[in-house]
């Protein structure tokens, strides 16, 4: 049997987290990036061992197809991406998204339509310092597939057990890197689950530029987590029934909780002067809600907050570099 070989593009803490874990296994993995840098040591603090590896970033002008693909950039960042592999011209292997929000399957199957497409929603806490990456939360990874939605039963049931079978190297390889990995077959509820905890945690430590642990240690921000998280509940029930407002809440707390000192990927961004994942996330909410004639006044006022703090962001970061 021919080993399996995978492409992971983007080269952000989760990239970097998936790719060291897989070449540890000796795993055929190529990690692309915007720019090539030759061959860097990289040390791995995980929670149980410290190990090294050496990492190449290559450029996607050097692409060579490989079995699988997962794409670990921001969702900004996707669009731009899929075109560069549709004009790479030949046809791809299954692709694996893993990035926060929704609304991206839909750009990669727009713009890769031959191409099966699956979205993971991954729980593991990534930093990337330099060369030492820091992975900073064990957590789970579940891959499953949406695209089947608005098939008939039948139909969408034959296609999802295909679309198993096809990754099923794939989550095997990923399982033995990098547990827990596993086939998720309510993947729409994970992602909508993952969709309302990140439109609250995301936003508001970008706002008040706090550790994620601050949504339970900050009285005033629990407050307002818990106050956006209650006028969800019209969009709960439409779109995750099996929930209440006041088990997202929990599970805001939760993750909130095991990622404390996390700094959260929005306030990252707004802290590097890069644009955030805002439309992906509250702005889908508010997308959805609104089919629903669901107004949610305070995630609108949240979204005004994000962009005026990109632009402000976007505009301080200019000015020092010019
Ligand atoms: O986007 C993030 O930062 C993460 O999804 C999460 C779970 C909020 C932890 O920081």
């Amino acid at each position: 049997m021919t080993p399996l070989s995978i492409n992971i593009i983007g080269s952000g803490s989760m990239g970097h987290l998936w790719t060291a874990y897989l070449l540890d296994k000796q795993v055929n993995v190529r990690l692309y990036a915007r720019q090539h840098q030759p061959n860097q040591q990289f040390t791995m603090q995980s929670p149980n061992r410290r190990f090294t590896c050496n990492i190449t970033h290559h450029a996607l002008t050097n692409w060579q197809t490989a079995d699988f693909i997962i794409i670990c950039v921001k969702a900004t960042a996707l669009e731009a991406l899929c075109r560069e592999l549709k004009n790479i011209g030949h046809a791809h292997p299954p692709i694996v998204l893993m990035m926060n929000g929704m609304g991206i399957i839909e750009i990669a199957q727009h713009y890769l339509p031959e191409t099966v497409v699956y979205q993971a929603s991954t729980s593991h806490g990534a930093r990337l310092e330099n060369t030492n990456l820091l992975h900073t939360g064990q957590g789970e990874t579940l891959i499953g597939e949406i695209s089947t939605l608005n098939q008939d039963e039948h139909q969408a049931a034959r296609q999802a057990a295909q679309n198993r079978g096809l990754i099923t190297p794939l989550l095997d390889q990923l399982n033995r890197a990098l547990p827990q990995t596993s086939w998720n077959t309510e993947h729409h509820q994970a992602l909508w689950t993952k969709l309302l905890i990140n439109s609250i945690i995301n936003p508001l430590t970008a706002i008040y530029n706090v550790q994620n642990g601050d949504l339970i240690g900050n009285k005033e921000i629990n407050q307002q987590a818990k106050r956006l998280t209650q006028q969800l509940a019209p969009v709960i029930q439409q779109y995750l029934p099996l929930q209440s407002w006041q088990s997202i809440f929990e599970k805001v707390e939760y993750v909130a909780n095991q990622t404390y000192t996390n700094v959260s990927s929005m306030r990252q961004d707004i802290l590097m002067g890069r644009m955030t994942e805002i439309d992906f996330i509250s702005g889908y909410l508010l997308e959805m809600a609104a089919k629903q004639q669901i107004v949610l006044p305070e995630h609108q006022q949240i979204v005004k907050q994000i962009k005026k703090l990109e632009k402000e962001s976007e505009h301080s970061h200019n000015s020092v570099t010019l």
